[in-house]
């Protein structure tokens, strides 16, 4: 019997990138998951890039001890100064971020070839998803736009309340102003799924929404087969769907990360681990 029952990593620094889990899961829903939140040092948006590297190293040593047969970055910002120092350090384990196949789907998108991107501070400063795109459509025009006040409405699950509202018009309305605005919006950040619906308000229908969730989970289905990691159609699968790490307050994690996974998530199930020991 052909495939690898092994579970695929997934790694955020909180509870964002279960967004990313979510579309993982509802795409290749045999598969299992190990998923680590490092809620201890959220958020890594406005850190630095050394710092963001070095906790992306500890935070991923510890999904590939547990025996991952791929690692998903979920983390935008660390998928932006992180992937290719975890690539390396992981090789020949597969590592994949959200930043190339969210830069994908804006290049398909867009028929002005001009995009916008909304992402942290630090995804932003790092601009890789305009290189990203650049490398993919030579002349692209991207605007870069961080929203970094857009994670702290969606973690608490302010989706569409007035202050989500003005802060979309307030960070979106530029953007979209003008005979020459982009046609098309990739949300580079994993919480911002959460708020597609205040953004699609203030940015208007004709605008395409990317989210690099959904584009990232078709990438980790190429790559498995690309690499003769897919679970087989016959195999048995074994242990829990999911597994659940996170590096401080299981309770929030477990309550705040049912904003970002779509269902409610056990506390019991949450287990704490400590990275400095990784
Ligand atoms: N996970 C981060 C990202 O996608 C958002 C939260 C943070 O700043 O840590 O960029």
């Amino acid at each position: 019997m052909s495939g690898d029952g092994r579970p695929i990593g997934v790694f955020d620094s909180g509870m964002g990138g279960l967004t990313v889990l979510r579309a993982l899961a509802a795409r290749l829903p045999r598969e299992r998951f190990v998923y680590l939140g490092d809620t201890a040092r959220l958020p890594y948006g406005t850190k630095s890039a050394e710092t963001v590297q070095a906790y992306a190293l500890q935070a991923t040593r510890l999904l590939v001890g547990e025996g991952v047969k791929m690692v998903v970055v979920a983390c935008n910002t660390a998928s932006a100064v992180a992937l290719y120092v975890l690539q390396e350090a992981w090789d020949p384990v597969p590592v994949i971020g959200v930043i190339e196949p969210g830069a994908r789907a804006g290049v398909a998108a867009t028929k002005n070839r001009r995009i916008a991107v909304i992402a942290t501070e630090g995804t932003v400063k790092g601009g890789a998803y305009a290189r990203a795109i650049r490398r993919l459509m030579g002349d692209a025009h991207v605007v870069q736009q961080p929203c970094q006040v857009f994670v702290a409405l969606a973690e608490e699950g302010w989706a569409e309340s007035p202050a989500t509202l003005a802060a979309a018009k307030h960070y979106l309305e530029p953007l979209f102003d003008g005979a020459d605005a982009p046609d098309t919006l990739v949300l580079g950040c994993t919480h911002f799924p959460v708020l597609a619906s205040t953004i699609r308000r203030t940015v208007g229908a004709a605008i395409a929404l990317v989210d690099s969730a959904e584009t990232t989970a078709a990438a980790v289905e190429e790559a498995l087969a690309a690499n003769g990691l897919a679970l087989g159609p016959e195999q048995p699968v074994q242990g829990p769907a999911i597994r659940f790490f996170a590096t401080d307050a299981p309770e929030r994690f477990a309550r705040v990360g049912a904003i970002f996974l779509g269902r409610e998530i056990d506390e019991g199930a949450v287990e704490l681990v400590d990275l400095r020991k990784a």
